[in-house]
């Protein structure tokens, strides 16, 4: 869709050293600073609890930080009510008026914002189209599906051309099949539409679909910030490697060896790894080995194998097949396999590593609550 006149501008959002203590005591947010670039979606992903709709409120004048500020390209508006920053909002819950006819629920923003009664039609017309209800119009809300309804919200909150979209886990009381089919519409859109947004959602494959970069959070603080394949592929802590995908984890040493070898002890067995054939240099010592189950593989001759592991259980995906697995140390392992491959419950299989994938992890968990 191609956004009409008055074009608005994209804005930029920042949080500056944002505290939000609510008035029992509970710290939402824990001194968070953070940039969200403009026509960019920005998804916070993070566990219940962890601060993610206390952040999206704040931004949007809801909540007063307890100390801080919220700037929108670089205007402080800590302080400044929902109606003044130009926002669009659209809820889990959807907050529609259930006997309101579809297009009166999106009019509603409109009048109340005394836009004259022929643009008003012609933009609800309009932004119906958009998110692919317009058949539905004079329809009330307690006649739609939920599917339909959340589609109502999104057009409801887009339909006065907001600088800033939040979204508050818009999908989530849909069932899996609709809320797949949504959210590469509303890739789709977002990409097209362009607003600067904030996503906020508990799964991690709608942050991973949705976002250009994703926040991860955890008690009220930001643990990582970065695209999507950075926060897989190089999690920060041992919090967001478990947060997100499957990640074998297993302690190891790390020695030097003369010429740029380093030797692994891990618990069930020892390896050793050229420097070039890992992806950085491995600092010495007690560390948390992470490999992700697709950077495993049963080797096909056993020289070359890392380590040998007995299957337990094998999961069929469709396209790949899932093998837990216990090493002879009894470490569980999760490696995915080919489809066409036959591995048996009890079988004995050699298993390699794939070095440039290996991710080296503090030991320690993060910071305490
Ligand atoms: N009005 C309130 N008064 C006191 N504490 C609150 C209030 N609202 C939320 N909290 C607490 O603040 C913390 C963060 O809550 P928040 O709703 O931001 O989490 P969330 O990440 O959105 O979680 P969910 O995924 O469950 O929606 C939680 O410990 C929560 O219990
Ligand atoms: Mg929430």
């Amino acid at each position: 869709m191609k956004r009409d006149s008055p074009l608005a501008p994209m804005a930029t959002i920042e949080i500056r050293t944002v505290t939000l203590v609510y008035p029992d005591g509970t710290r939402a947010m824990e001194d968070i600073s953070l940039a969200m670039p403009e026509g960019k979606v920005t998804a916070v992903l993070g566990p219940s609890g962890s601060g993610k709709t206390s952040m999206l409120r704040v931004i949007a004048g809801l909540l007063e930080p307890s100390s801080g500020q919220v700037v929108v390209d670089g205007r402080d508006v800590t302080g400044l009510p929902l109606e003044k920053r130009n926002i669009g909002m659209v809820f889990q819950s959807y907050a529609l008026f259930p006997n309101m006819t579809v297009e009166e629920n999106v009019e509603f923003g409109l009048k109340v914002r005394r836009v004259p009664p022929a643009e008003r039609r012609a933009r609800v017309g309009q932004v119906l189209d958009t998110v692919r209800i317009g058949p539905l119009a004079k329809k009330r809300i307690r006649q739609i599906s939920g599917g339909e309804a959340q589609r109502v919200a999104l057009a409801r909150a887009i339909v006065y051309n907001p600088r800033i979209l939040l979204m508050d886990e818009p999908l989530s009381a849909l069932d899996a099949k609709i809320r797949e089919e949504l959210r590469g519409e509303l890739r789709q859109f977002l990409q097209e539409f362009g607003t600067t947004t904030v996503y906020v959602t508990h799964d991690q494959t709608e942050a991973m679909a949705l976002g250009d970069r994703v926040v991860v959070m955890n008690r009220g603080r930001v643990v990582q910030v970065g695209t999507p394949p950075e926060i897989y592929q190089n999690p920060a802590n041992l919090f967001v490697a478990t947060f997100i995908g499957h990640a074998n984890l297993c302690p190891c040493e790390i020695a030097s060896e003369e010429g740029g070898r380093y030797r692994f002890a891990l618990p069930w067995g020892s390896f050793s790894a050229k420097a070039g054939e890992m992806r950085a240099s491995p600092p010495l010592g007690r560390r948390m080995l992470m490999i992700r189950p697709e950077d495993l593989a049963i080797a096909t001759h056993g020289a070359e194998a890392h380590c040998v592991v007995r299957v337990e259980e094998v999961l069929y995906l469709g396209n790949r097949l899932r093998v837990g697995a216990r090493t002879e140390s009894a470490e569980r392992m999760l490696l995915d396999v080919e489809n066409t491959r036959r591995v048996e419950i009890g079988e004995r299989v050699p298993v390699r590593l794939d070095l440039a994938k290996l991710h080296l992890l503090d030991p320690e968990p993060g910071p305490p609550a």
